[in-house]
């Protein structure tokens, strides 16, 4: 290889469907709601970037995120592996209804 490196470019409708099989697979389904409602504040939600349901419930109570997607810039909770994201979805869900 001449000493090129080889690069990928990963389209946004890439990422996109990269998302939906993520979310559609048995390992980011989550948790119900009632189970997101049950967690305790300092209860690990994201492993890889150490978000707490406390974390996400402060960033909705407070008026800084309002949705699933500023919630993970916020918090950065799903940037890691996305195994998680199905528990976020639904501590999100269950703030977002508590408000
Ligand atoms: S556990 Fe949340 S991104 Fe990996």
């Amino acid at each position: 290889m001449n000493g090129e490196r080889d690069t990928h470019t990963i389209s946004f409708a890439s990422l996109g469907e990269l998302s939906d099989i993520l979310a559609d697979s048995d390992e980011v389904r989550g948790i119900t709601a009632e189970e997101a409602a049950e967690l305790d504040d300092d209860a690990i939600v994201c492993w890889c970037n150490n978000v707490t349901a406390g974390e996400i419930r402060a960033v909705i109570s407070d008026g800084t995120a309002n949705s699933l997607e500023s919630v993970q810039r916020c918090t950065r909770a799903t940037g890691g592996c996305g195994k998680c994201l199905g528990t976020v979805r639904a501590v999100v869900s269950c703030a977002l209804h508590a408000e």
